[in-house]
């Protein structure tokens, strides 16, 4: 099965997985607990222990089936990874004073199968040290606080108690790969275009001649999902559009553009009005998000009746909405869903997820192979409730004219940059502030543009653009809309503010 990725809280456990993807050998999470009967039937051709939160030492802390260490199977620790194989076979952690938080100089100390030669700088973040190795185990590199990674050779045991998977530890990614073609004798086998050959035929499979019936945003996983299904049962599938009129400029014509075309049943319900009086008067950002949920249910719903008999439905589910739900994927039909947010009470017999295997980069290639434009394969993520959560306060038809225009300011100017930051969009606050416009005194509301640098969208740092950028944007957005008086920039990371303003 490839690689199995043991799971104990690390908050960079898909990108443990995703990394072992990129380098082209299949990879899966399971709960770090899972028994070891059950890892032999999936027979791995390694192990890797994620790092996580606690301490070994404390009698809640999650533990790993000690029989794994046993089976001949390589095992790479990471982090708490590395301090749970070292206590688990007799060694001893400690916690480790101040700890180590940020890049470190790692200094390797001896022959090593995992670690290239000479020093380098990688990612700790720790508290916790192993004070002692277990028998059979060679110290392999440290810092000036602790044992920076270890081996037994003959057991092929590895544990580092740096981050080899994040892009801050220099040579991370060679470490991984050493890990895997070398320590597992992994081949390189896992292409995304097995995938798509082995979904057609799985969706096929499972669709038989039956209709199937898919909820398209027209965001990636969805878009990605309506392709392959059209690859795979052409002239069996229908998409429902709702547009419900917190979209950006144009995007629900750009969306419609795209898709009518193609020979997917596109229908595009235009349902703004119908949103915008169920928002009305509603200032409560968790309430505004409940209410456009629902009412996205209502709609999808009353329109699969007007469809009669459609029995399959289709969700653009990815593997980490599965991960973060404690659940897994298997089939590609399964009798209930509950991911995704549609109710369990829909009439239907079966839910197919053609893309709960795969992780988000690996659906934009996916996207691509499949045809998709690239506009849409690289496009920003975007919350389900859009605009309606980026209005502060109330939400109204000409709050969102403007949002929208701010906006496609913003994007018009910096679509257009060498890095771009990985999203970036306005907001519009519920503060005014006087201004002058011609001879005339003006009090207008204030917009905000976030721009956030990240990988994984779970943590971000804001990406510090230029003034003279940040001094377009702002002229653009002040001169061509009338009713906004002043620009600010929001420089704020995650944590601890989040990506969105509500
Ligand atoms: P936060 O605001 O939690 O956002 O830091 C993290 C990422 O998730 C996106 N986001 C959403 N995506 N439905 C979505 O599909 C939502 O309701 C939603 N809320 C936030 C956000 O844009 C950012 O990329």
């Amino acid at each position: 099965m490839g690689v199995l990725v043991l799971d104990f809280g690390g908050q960079y456990k898909e990108l443990i997985a995703g990394t072992v993807r990129n380098l082209s050998v299949y990879s899966e999470i399971k709960p770090g607990n899972m028994p070891v009967d059950e890892i032999k039937r999936l027979k791995p051709i390694g192990i890797i222990l994620t790092g996580g939160p606690n301490s070994v030492y404390l009698r809640d802390a999650p533990k790993c089936d000690a029989g794994l260490f046993e089976l001949g199977i390589p095992v790479l620790g990471i982090c708490y990874g590395m301090q749970l194989m070292c206590h688990i076979l007799g060694g001893e952690v400690a916690p480790g004073g101040a700890g180590e938080y940020g890049r470190v100089k790692i200094t390797p100390s001896g022959p090593s199968e995992l670690l290239g030669d000479g020093q380098f700088d990688a990612l700790m973040s720790h508290r916790d040290i192993v004070t002692r190795l277990p028998e059979g185990f060679n110290i392999t590199a440290v810092t000036d606080n602790c044992i920076a990674a270890c081996e037994n050779n003959i057991k092929k045991l590895y544990g580092v108690q740096f981050h080899p998977e994040t892009k801050h530890t220099n040579g991370g990614r060679e470490i991984i790969a050493r890990f895997l073609y070398d320590i597992c004798g992994a081949a390189v086998d896992y292409k995304i275009d097995n995938y798509i050959e082995s979904q057609v035929a799985n969706i096929k499979q499972a669709v038989g001649d039956r209709k199937v019936l898919l909820a398209l945003s027209g965001g990636v996983d969805s878009s990605v999902c309506a392709a392959l299904l059209s690859r795979a049962v052409p002239g069996q599938l229908t998409c429902i559009f709702v547009d419900h009129g917190c979209m950006r400029l144009n995007e629900g014509d750009q969306v419609e553009h795209i898709f009518a075309e193609r020979e997917l049943n596109f229908i595009r319900v235009n349902a703004q009005a119908r949103f915008l009086s169920r928002l009305r008067g509603v200032r409560e950002p968790e309430l505004k998000r409940k209410i456009i949920g629902e009412e996205f249910i209502r709609v999808f719903e009353e329109e699969a009746r007007k469809l009669g008999n459609i029995k399959l439905l289709a969700q653009g589910t990815i593997y980490p909405d599965i991960v973060e739900s404690g659940g897994e994927y298997g089939a590609v039909i399964k009798s209930h869903h509950n991911v995704g947010g549609l109710p369990d009470n829909l009439d239907f017999e079966g839910l197919i997820e053609p893309l709960s295997g795969l992780f988000k980069d690996e659906v934009r290639v996916l996207g691509k192979k499949l045809g998709l434009p690239s506009k849409l394969v690289n496009r920003q993520p975007f919350p389900g409730p859009g605009l309606a959560i980026r209005i502060i306060g109330r939400v109204t038809k000409r709050k969102l004219d403007i949002l929208r225009q701010a906006d496609a300011i913003l994007r018009e100017e910096l679509d257009g940059m060498r890095n771009k930051p990985s999203q970036y969009f306005a907001v519009l606050t519920d503060t005014r502030t006087v201004g002058i416009k011609g001879d005339n005194r003006t009090y207008e509301p204030v917009i905000a543009i976030r721009a956030v640098s990240t990988d994984d969208f779970m943590t971000c740092e804001y990406t510090p653009l230029s003034h003279k950028i940040l001094a377009r944007v702002s002229s653009r957005i002040t001169s061509e809309i009338l009713s906004v008086s002043r620009v600010v920039y929001d420089i704020s990371s995650k944590p601890p503010a989040l990506i969105e303003w509500e």
